[in-house]
C-alpha cells in the first residue's frame, strides 16, 4: 500500500476510505469546499506526493462527502513542467486507490481547437494522444499494484460517458465530447502545432491528465475525464494566452462543472 495511504489510514481509520477519486484541475478546486465532513492533508504532509507549486492549485487531499458519496478529492496536481519526476504523477490517483476509489474522475483546464466548443464549455474526454514525452509506467513495475503492459483501448470508460452525457442533458449542462491532447508545456503552442494537432485528431489541448489516467488503468480504475474549455487554442483567436487567462476562464467552467459533478456522482459508476 502506498506510504500515504497507511498514514492516512492510520490517522483517520474508515473515515479515510473513499470509493470515487477526484482530481481538480487549474481554477477547478472550489468543488472541494463543498465536500462535508471533510478530512484535509496538505500535499506536504503526504510521503510520496509531489507539492504543486503552480498558482491555482491548492495541493490538498479532501477526503469526505459529496453528492452522497465518499470522494477522495485531489485537489491540485504536478505537471511533467514543474519537474515532477514520471513516476510521482501516479502517486496521487495510487494513494486513492489504496483508500478504497475504484473509479477516477479526472479534469482540467484545455484549450479548444474546435470553434463550436468555447471557453466556459466542458469536454467528455473520450480518447487521448500523449505527447508529453513520458509515462508514468516508466521504471520497475509493481506487480501488486497492476500488469507491466496496460491497455489503453477502452481507457475512457464508455458507461461512465454515457452516465455524463445523461446527467449533463438532466442537468442542461452543454456536454461536448473529444480527443485530448497533452503536451509537457509550460510554453503554450505555436499557431503551427495546433494545425498539427489537429490533422492527429485532436479536439483539445492541456498539460495534465494523462498519466494520471495511464496511472488510474494500471491500477485497475474506471476512468471518466472532463476538460473545461478556457481558451481557444493559439491561433484560433485574438485573445493573448497565460495562466491568469486560464484561471480567470475556469471560473465558468468551474461552475458547469460544479453542476455537472453533482449531478452525476451519485449514480457514478
Ligand atoms: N494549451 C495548453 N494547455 C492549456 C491551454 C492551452 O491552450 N489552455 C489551458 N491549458
Amino acid at each position: 500500500m502506498s506510504d500515504a495511504a497507511a498514514l492516512l489510514l492510520a490517522r483517520h481509520g474508515d473515515a479515510a476510505r473513499a470509493d470515487v477519486a477526484l482530481i481538480l484541475g487549474s481554477g477547478l478546486g472550489a468543488l472541494a469546499d463543498a465536500v462535508q465532513d471533510a478530512i484535509i492533508t496538505p500535499y506536504a504532509e503526504l510521503p510520496g506526493f509531489p507539492v504543486a507549486t503552480v498558482s491555482g492549485h491548492a495541493g490538498r487531499l479532501v477526503i469526505g462527502l459529496l453528492a452522497g458519496r465518499r470522494v477522495a478529492v485531489l485537489q491540485g496536481r504536478a505537471h511533467v513542467y514543474e519537474g515532477t519526476p514520471p513516476e510521482q504523477l501516479a502517486v496521487g490517483v495510487r494513494t486513492a486507490a489504496a483508500l478504497g476509489a475504484r473509479t477516477l474522475l479526472a479534469t482540467n483546464a484545455a484549450g479548444s481547437l474546435r470553434a463550436e466548443v468555447p471557453p466556459g464549455h466542458l469536454m467528455a474526454i473520450a480518447d487521448h494522444i500523449n505527447l508529453l514525452g513520458i509515462n508514468p509506467l516508466t521504471g520497475p513495475n509493481d506487480e501488486a499494484i497492476g500488469p507491466r503492459f496496460v491497455g489503453l483501448g477502452d481507457a475512457y470508460d464508455a458507461e461512465i460517458r454515457a452516465h455524463l452525457h445523461a446527467s449533463a442533458a438532466a442537468a442542461g449542462v452543454p456536454l461536448a465530447e473529444g480527443v485530448y491532447l497533452a503536451v509537457a508545456g509550460p510554453s503554450f503552442e505555436t499557431p503551427a502545432e495546433i494545425r498539427a494537432f489537429r490533422t492527429l485528431g485532436a479536439d483539445a489541448v492541456g498539460m495534465s491528465t494523462v498519466p494520471e489516467v495511464i496511472a488510474a488503468r494500471h491500477a485497475g480504475l474506471r476512468v471518466g475525464a472532463i476538460s473545461a474549455i478556457t481558451n481557444l487554442a493559439e491561433g484560433m483567436s485574438d485573445v493573448p494566452l497565460s495562466h491568469e487567462q486560464t484561471l480567470t476562464s475556469a471560473v465558468d467552467g468551474a461552475r458547469a462543472l460544479q453542476i455537472l459533478l453533482t449531478t452525476a456522482l451519485p449514480e457514478l459508476p
